[in-house]
Order: C-alpha cells, then structure tokens, then sequence
C-alpha cells in the first residue's frame, strides 16, 4: 500500500515535533518545512534521525509562511496527502511588538497555502489542517467556549489566527477543499517554548532550586489557562483529517485554573513551601525555607489587555472523533519537572 504523505509547515516547534512523531508511527512519509535560522533549532526533531525506522521516512526542506514560491514549490513536488499548518509567530505578547509580521505569518501565511492547493488543482487531493486557537475566543464572557462562541481576539495574534480560520472556512466553502480548523486550548509539554509561561516557571522554579537562579519574574498571575498535554492534542490534529467531512473541532480538556495555582503545584512538586504577599504588581513569593523571595512580578510581562478566562468544551470531538485528552494538569507538571532534571 502506498504511504500517505504529510507536509508539516512548523516542524521545528513544539506540535510540529510531536505530529512528526506520531505520524512516522503511523507510517507516514512526512516531509517538515523550516524557515531559515542563523543557528540550527532542530533540537527537537534531532531524535527523529536516531530512529533507525523514522529517519528514512522524514526529510526536512526549507520553505517560509512569508514566501508564496517556496510554499507552492514545495506543495507541487511532494503533492502531500495532509497538510498541516502549524507555522506561526505563536506568542501572543511578542504580537504587540511585531504585529504586522504577526498577521503575514498566521493570516496571510494560511491564505498562502490554501491559494497553492487551489492553482496546483489539488483541491480534491490535499487534506488541509489549520492551527487556530482559543486565543480567538479572547474576551468571551461565555463560560465554556465550544465552536459556537462568537470569536472576540484580544491580540494581533488572536486576530491573525481569526482571519486564518474564517480564509479556511472560505476555501472550504467556495472551493470543497478538505480544510478543518482545530480551536486549540493551551496545550504544553517539555518541550515548550521557553518564554511561554509555563515552562517558564518550571524552569525558573528548578533552576532557583538548583541555586542557578535567584529569582522568577512573572506577570499577570490571575489570568485563567485551559491547559493540556501536546502529545494529546496533535492525535486530534489528525482525527480530524480522517473524517467523511472536514469541519471545525474545540480541543480542550475542560478544566482551568490560574497562573497562580500552576506555580503553586510546580512549586509544591519541586519541594519549595512559598508563602504569597503583596498586591498586583507587588505581588511576591517567599521560600518560607530560607524567607528568600523567589518571585516577583514585572511589569514588562503584563500585556495591554490580557485574556483573562479561557475553557473549553470539546464535547463535539469527544462525541465525533472519540477524542479526549489523557495527561491531567498534574501529570503534565511531573512531566515538565523530570524533564528540568
Ligand atoms: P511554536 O513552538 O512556536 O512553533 C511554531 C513553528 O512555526 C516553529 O517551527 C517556527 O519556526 C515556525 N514558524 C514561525 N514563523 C514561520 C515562518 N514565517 N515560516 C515558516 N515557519 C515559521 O508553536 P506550537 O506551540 O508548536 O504551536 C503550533 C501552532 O499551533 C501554532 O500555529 C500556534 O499558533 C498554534 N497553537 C498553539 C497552541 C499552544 O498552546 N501550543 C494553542 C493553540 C494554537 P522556528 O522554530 O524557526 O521559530
Ligand atoms: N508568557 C508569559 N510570561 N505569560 C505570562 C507571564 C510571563 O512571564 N506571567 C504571566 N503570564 C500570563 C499571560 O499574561 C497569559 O495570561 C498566561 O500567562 C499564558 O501566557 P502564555 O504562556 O504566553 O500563553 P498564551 O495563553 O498567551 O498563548 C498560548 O496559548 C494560546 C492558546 O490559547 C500560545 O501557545 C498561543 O500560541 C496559543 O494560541
């Protein structure tokens, strides 16, 4: 039988890394797009080419979400099976800084490659998945977001990524491609991106632990994250490619809790007693041990406007694709401490 081949745009990152490892599982050829660096960055695909039975099935190629040539190019000679778009400027604070970049990569970039399976006349041929997120939802007051909830951005990313998944919608819609969009609750894992906040804590935690740090600074600690495991997550990436019908899925695991928790369980797990003090941006911890203070908050970690509640209900994927997530929040902080290790 012949192999199904995937194309992976984002294979450098966190999901691109465990897609390309769950889909060589399942016998795929995939091929990983990534942008050109100044430094090598594929640490977290590098273990890919010691595994005698995936590395001849995995070839990386350069292309960027900002170049319509190397996107059509490269779609026109590997005329993969599935694509997924996982590429983006993910960060949603660094979208204040870079926005119009921002909405190139995550808008235009998705528009790119949903334009090159429309003039390569793949439409009937390519399965197309597009990363979107709860980011989307933003300043929702709905208590529990499904695909349903009126989209409200509260960032140039958040906005970027709602114009990326109503152009999917559109393409499906005008042009019956298959094209799903995943509305992706927090997912996270050892391999997280180091700026974002929770392997930010994590890290900093066992590094002041380890007496390589002396302090942690955070921002807003009462904001509210649904946070999964992305291992879990990118298995509904691809359900959602092997339906009868493309459509649109919430992935999430229904649970949230606050910044503030989360350092409390790692901070807990990793054996500190902290005691809190202070107010807003005076916030700060102590290591009740030694009465050192180990975190403090900066204001250069607050964003203009912050999304201040996120929770999903993925019903619909547990309902269609028999989908539910298997890492709780605890279980995903053990994992992220023994990785520190
Ligand atoms: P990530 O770790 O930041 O990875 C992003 C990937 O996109 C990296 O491989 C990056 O390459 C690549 N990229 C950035 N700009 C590009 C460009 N111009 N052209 C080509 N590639 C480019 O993000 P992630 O956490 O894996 O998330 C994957 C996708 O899901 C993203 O689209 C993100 O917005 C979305 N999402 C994530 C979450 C989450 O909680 N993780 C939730 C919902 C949705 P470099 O390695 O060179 O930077
Ligand atoms: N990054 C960061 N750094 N966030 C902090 C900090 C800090 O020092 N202190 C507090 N926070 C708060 C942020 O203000 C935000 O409310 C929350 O922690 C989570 O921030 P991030 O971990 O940066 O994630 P995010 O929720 O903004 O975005 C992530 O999840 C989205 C899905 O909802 C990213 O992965 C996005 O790409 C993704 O779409």
């Amino acid at each position: 039988m012949k192999k199904k081949i995937a194309l992976i745009f984002g294979v450098t990152g966190q999901d691109g890394a465990y897609l390309s490892k769950f889909l060589l599982k399942k016998k795929y050829k995939v091929y990983g797009v990534k942008r050109r660096s100044s430094i090598i960055n594929t640490q977290r695909i590098d273990d890919i080419y010691k595994d005698i039975n995936f590395k001849s099935n995995f070839v990386l190629c350069y292309g960027d979400l900002t170049d319509s040539f190397s996107i059509l190019s490269l779609i026109k000679k590997i005329k993969p099976d599935e694509i997924y778009n996982l590429a983006a400027q993910s960060h949603v604070q660094v979208s204040f800084e870079v926005p119009e970049y921002t909405a190139d990569v995550n808008g235009l970039g998705t528009l790119r490659i949903l334009q090159a399976i429309k003039n390569l006349n793949l439409e009937n041929k390519v399965k197309f998945y597009q990363a979107g997120t709860s980011e989307m939802f933003g300043r929702t007051k709905e208590k529990f977001q499904n695909e349903k909830t009126t989209f409200y951005p509260a960032s140039p990313y958040g906005a970027s990524k709602s114009f990326a998944h109503w152009i999917t919608v559109n393409y499906r819609e005008a042009y019956d491609i298959y094209a799903c969009n995943g509305i992706l609750f927090n997912h996270e894992s050892p391999i997280r991106g180091e700026t974002f906040v929770t392997k930010k804590i994590i890290q900093g935690l066992m590094r002041i632990k380890n007496g390589n740090q002396k302090k942690l600074f955070l921002g807003n600690l009462y904001s509210k994250r649904d946070w999964g495991h992305a291992r879990d997550y990118v298995e509904a990436m691809w359900k959602m490619l092997q339906q009868k019908k493309p459509d649109d899925y919430v992935i999430a695991t229904g649970q949230t809790i606050t910044i503030k928790e989360f350092v409390n369980k790692a901070a807990k797990k990793i054996g500190f007693k902290i005691k809190w003090f202070g107010k807003g941006i005076n916030e700060k911890a102590i290591n009740i041990e030694n009465k050192k203070i180990i975190i403090e908050c900066r204001k250069r970690y607050f964003r203009p406007v912050d999304i201040d509640y996120l929770k999903g209900n993925a019903q619909r994927a547990k309902k269609l694709l028999k989908w539910s997530p298997k890492t709780s929040i605890d279980n995903l902080i053990d994992e992220m401490i023994q990785y520190e290790l």
